[in-house]
Parts: structure tokens; C-alpha cells; sequence
């Protein structure tokens, strides 16, 4: 375990090479917002957050953002705190191809070299008395500085690296994973990786990690050590959590290398062809409302197609954000039987009995009475492809399919496709996360 730990740490821990890189970056970036804020009375004070700030930032890819924050008088209307946000964060970062982009409230990005900056806007408040989310972003900056170690810090790193690798990592909605607050959380609270580890690998549904100054309704909660009254498990997904769970019991029991490199996931064919796609274009919105419009439309069709006979096994929604969408649905199978038993009430109650059977009389292809005292009717199915009852439904009888009102318009023109068809990367990504046994999770049994 010690080797393993070591030399995953090597790979996490930034070079000296590396970190004087992100030196410069910041220090730029930093300059270039400074010399924005001179024109704004509403704007106090400029101040890294984040993993740069706190030293818990790691050499990979998607790791180790620099996120900058200006922070506004509390007094600052809504309006002018975005308006002159975007501006600053604009201004500042023009020469890098500057975009907004949308946590709580918007804030602007750019990439320089490699790095993303990050320029978000906060209200300078007393501790608790929050008014934007990003405002307890100071306190936590503060309070790490405070109570992580040098090692500590490492096995934030270390914590991060294998959340990354096993899908789990970053809050953002689209993954609805652990943060990297919540990585430093987790460290802080129980003292290093391993113990991070061990007491997830014998966590117990309600747990509760860290002091809560009232109660949830999540199946483990994690709280703010700044804030008793923020459940920061409330933004994972009850799946992300088993999933770490089973990870870190695989770990302890065989730690490798494996665990903090990434993986490729092959789905057998015979699943990939029991998998269904809608996939349709929306109209620009925030993503945060794409997201739940998805997401809702996913298990409205869901339960369509199970009041249709078919067995739904998982299912999943997936948008780049911009414009493009896609509903995946893994069935059984995609072709069902054509006929099906409609088992009627019981003989002895008269009136429903006779009812049935005048109902189902003209249409069925067999009526008997079953030993279980049941009048039953052999039917046929409307439908008995996958592919063609989602296309009835979705042409002919979206009012009545339960998908939210403010999709229906886009959903209209759609496209169906089955796994084993070609598709498009981001739908090839999603399949093998839903569809392929991700063996380091199942695989000392
Ligand atoms: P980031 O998402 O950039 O996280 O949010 P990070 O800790 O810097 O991690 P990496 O290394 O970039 O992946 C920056 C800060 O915003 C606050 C936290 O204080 C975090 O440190 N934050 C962010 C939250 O409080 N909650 C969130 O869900 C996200
Ligand atoms: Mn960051």
C-alpha cells in the first residue's frame, strides 16, 4: 500500500517546473484583474480561492484551475455585481479568447497556456451572513490554509487524482460528483487518503461527516466545517457515492495503480444492441435548466416505455451544453413479444367481470377464465419495437408523455438510434459508463 501511495503521490504532487508555470499564470492573470477594478467603487479587493490558493491543486488535465475572486460591497445590486463582473473578467482576460460561463450566478473563463482562470464575483460578507454562493469561498480558502498540513495537502491531491479516475470527481451537474472542496473536506476530517478510504469502505446509510447544525434527508450527509447548516453530499448522486465506496473497499483490499490512471470500458455487443437513443437539438438555455429538462425527460419516457411492456434496466440523459441532447435507454430487449395477457378481476365480482369482457371483447384474441379465478384476454401489443414506440410517442402523443413542457418544442424533431449504431463520441462515452462493468470496482470477487 505504502509503495502504491508513494508513487501515485509522485505523479499527483506538481514539479517545481510545473508550479513556477502556474506561478506565472496566476501572477499575470491576477495583474490583469487588478488593473481592471481601479474604474469600479463597488469592487474592494481581488483574491485567489480555490485549489491554487490552498495549495491542493493537481498535475493533470482537468485539475488545478486558477480561480480569481473579486469581491463586491455587500450593498452592490444583483444587476451591477454581473454587469460589472463580466466586464472586469472580459477586459482583463481579452487577450485570451474570454467566455461566460454559469455556476450559481456567471462568471467569466479564459484559457492561458494550458491553465483555465476563472474570474468570479462574490460579495465581501461576515461569515453566515451569505448572498451569493461563491461568498463562502473566502472562509474556505482561510480555513484550509489553516487546518490542512503539507501532507494533508498531498492527500488532497492524491484524493482528487483518484475521484478523477474513477468518474467521480467535480460538483458540476453534469457529473453531480465530489468537489474539491469536498476532497479537502474529507481530508480535513479524517486526517489522510487511507483514512479518507477506510471510512468509506464501512460508511453506514445516514452517516453523517462533520458538525451538522441541522438535519437531512440525504443517505450520508458532509458538512461545511464553515458553515453547519451546507450538506455538501446534497450535490453528489446516491450512484457516485456507492461508487466510491466499493473503490475504496477495492483499494484497501488491493491497492494499485490502477485506481489513480484512466481506464478504457468495452461494452459487449449484446448490450450495445439493447440500447435505445433519442437524440434531438434544443434552443440555447442555462445548463442547469437543460439539465433537469433531460434528465426529467429521460424518466418521463422511462416510464412510458415500461406502460408499454418494456423492461427498462438504466437510463440516462446527456447534453454538450450547447445544443445537442440525448436520452439512452438500456432495455432488456428492444423487440418484445406481440401479444400479452391483460388479466381481468375475479368472476365472482359481477359487475367488473361483465365489464371487462364487453370492454375487451371485440379486440381480443382470447378470453378465458384462469384458475386463479381471474377473467383474462390475450391482446396484442400497439407496439412491440422500441425504436417504433418511442417514435409513435414522440410524434404522436408528446402531449401525454410526461416530458417537461419546455422541451417538448425541441424534442419534436428527433432522431432514434440503437447502441451498436455510429454515433458521436459523447454518446459513446455515455454508453460505456452505463452499459460496461467497470471491473476495478468488482474486481476482487
Ligand atoms: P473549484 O470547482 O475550482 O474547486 O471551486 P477547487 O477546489 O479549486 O478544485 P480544482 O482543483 O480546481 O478542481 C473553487 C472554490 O469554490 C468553492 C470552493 O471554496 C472551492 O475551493 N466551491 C466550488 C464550493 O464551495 N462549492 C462547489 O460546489 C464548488
Ligand atoms: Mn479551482
Amino acid at each position: 500500500m505504502n509503495q502504491i501511495l508513494t508513487t501515485a503521490r509522485k505523479s499527483v504532487i506538481p514539479t517545481k517546473k510545473l508550479e513556477n508555470e502556474k506561478n506565472s499564470v496566476a501572477k499575470l492573470a491576477f495583474e490583469l484583474v487588478i488593473s481592471q477594478i481601479k474604474k469600479h467603487s463597488e469592487i474592494l479587493d481581488v483574491e485567489f480561492g480555490g485549489s491554487y490558493a490552498k495549495g491542493t491543486w493537481i498535475s493533470a488535465e482537468q485539475g488545478g484551475d486558477i480561480d480569481i475572486f473579486i469581491k463586491f460591497k455587500k450593498e452592490t445590486t444583483e444587476k451591477k455585481f454581473i454587469e460589472i463582473s463580466k466586464k472586469v473578467g472580459f477586459q482583463a482576460l481579452k487577450k485570451f479568447h474570454p467566455y461566460v460561463k454559469y455556476s450559481d450566478h456567471p462568471y467569466v473563463e479564459a484559457k492561458i497556456k494550458t491553465t483555465k482562470v476563472n474570474v468570479v464575483p462574490c460579495y465581501n460578507v461576515e461569515k453566515g451572513e451569505w448572498k451569493s454562493a461563491a461568498d463562502r469561498t473566502h472562509f474556505h480558502t482561510q480555513f484550509m490554509l489553516e487546518s490542512l498540513s503539507g501532507e494533508m495537502k498531498n492527500d488532497v491531491r492524491l484524493l482528487k487524482k483518484f475521484l478523477m479516475n474513477n468518474g467521480i470527481y467535480g460538483a458540476e451537474i453534469a457529473r453531480q460528483g465530489f468537489s474539491g472542496y469536498v476532497a479537502e473536506v474529507l481530508i480535513w476530517n479524517f486526517g489522510s487518503f487511507e483514512n479518507v478510504l477506510k471510512e468509506f469502505a464501512k460508511i453506514s446509510v445516514g452517516q453523517i461527516i462533520g458538525k451538522a447544525t441541522k438535519e437531512f434527508d440525504t443517505v450520508i450527509s458532509i458538512l461545511d466545517p464553515i458553515d453547519g447548516n451546507r450538506n455538501l453530499a446534497a450535490a453528489i448522486s446516491e450512484e457516485n457515492i456507492g461508487k466510491f465506496v466499493l473503490a475504496s473497499r477495492e483499494f484497501l483490499k488491493k491497492p494499485s495503480m490502477h485506481f489513480f490512471r484512466s481506464r478504457k470500458r468495452r461494452v459487449k455487443s449484446e448490450i450495445l444492441k439493447n440500447i435505445v437513443i433519442v437524440r434531438f437539438q434544443f434552443k440555447a438555455r442555462s445548463p442547469d435548466i437543460i439539465w433537469g429538462q433531460i434528465k426529467r425527460a429521460s424518466s418521463a419516457l422511462n416510464m412510458q416505455l415500461k406502460l408499454a411492456g418494456f423492461k427498462v434496466i438504466r437510463n440516462a440523459a446527456i447534453t454538450d451544453e450547447a445544443n445537442d441532447a440525448s436520452l439512452i435507454f438500456l432495455l432488456d430487449s428492444v423487440i418484445i413479444p406481440e401479444l400479452f395477457v391483460r388479466e381481468g378481476p375475479e368472476y365472482f365480482n359481477e359487475s367488473d367481470a361483465t365489464s371487462f369482457i364487453k370492454k375487451n371483447k371485440k379486440t381480443s384474441k382470447l378470453l378465458w377464465v384462469a384458475s386463479n379465478r381471474r377473467v383474462c384476454s390475450l391482446d396484442n401489443r400497439k407496439h412491440n419495437e422500441a425504436k417504433k414506440f418511442l417514435t409513435y410517442l414522440l410524434s404522436k402523443n408528446l402531449s401525454n408523455s410526461g416530458v417537461p413542457a419546455g422541451i417538448k418544442k425541441d424534442i419534436k424533431k428527433f432522431k432514434i438510434l440503437t447502441g451498436n449504431m455510429h454515433t458521436s463520441k459523447s454518446i459513446k462515452e455515455a454508453i460505456a459508463e452505463m452499459a460496461s462493468t467497470d471491473e476495478i470496482l468488482f474486481s476482487s470477487n
